[in-house]
């Protein structure tokens, strides 16, 4: 399975690890942020990745930000995209059973390591429900989005 990853400066150190965790665990992992701890902005890595995503280059995406939100909203910008914040392990199993979330966000500086890794599991191991009220939802924001096929 191919994830595509991306990071503002905010969150390299958590990029890394979560990176090398999923590389060890077989996945290949398409690398979109930024590695250095200068200064840059989160629209420009959060949008590639969510391309990726969007483009079916990679099955999931990750990206993380100081909070995970800024780099969320860029990536929600992209059609097709539905980019949850997990602050927790129920959010990540809820956001892809109810959204069919095809990206994961994440706070570097608000979500510990450890919490930030069991998220990643939860959300990678939990399918969409395709309950008809959810799939009907789904459908409603691919028509805003236009990415209805
Ligand atoms: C960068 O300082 C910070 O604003 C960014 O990482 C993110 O938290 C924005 O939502």
């Amino acid at each position: 399975m191919k994830i595509a990853m991306a990071n503002d400066h905010a969150a390299v150190a958590m990029k890394n690890e979560i990176k090398k965790m999923l590389e060890e665990e077989g996945y290949e992992i398409i690398n979109f942020g930024t590695d250095t701890n200068d200064s840059v902005d989160y629209p420009d890595f959060g949008s590639a990745c969510a391309r990726a995503v969007a483009n079916k280059e990679a099955d999931f995406g990750i990206v993380i930000c100081g909070t995970g939100i800024g780099i969320s909203i860029a990536a929600n910008k992209i059609p097709g995209i539905r980019c949850g914040l997990c602050k927790d392990v129920t959010d990540a199993k809820l956001t892809r059973e109810h959204n069919d979330a095809n990206m994961l966000s994440m706070g570097a500086r608000t979500t510990g390591m450890e919490t930030a890794k069991d998220i990643v599991h939860a959300f990678l191991a939990t399918p969409f429900s395709n309950g008809v009220n959810h799939v009907r939802r789904i459908a409603k924001l691919a028509d805003l989005d236009g990415s209805a096929e």
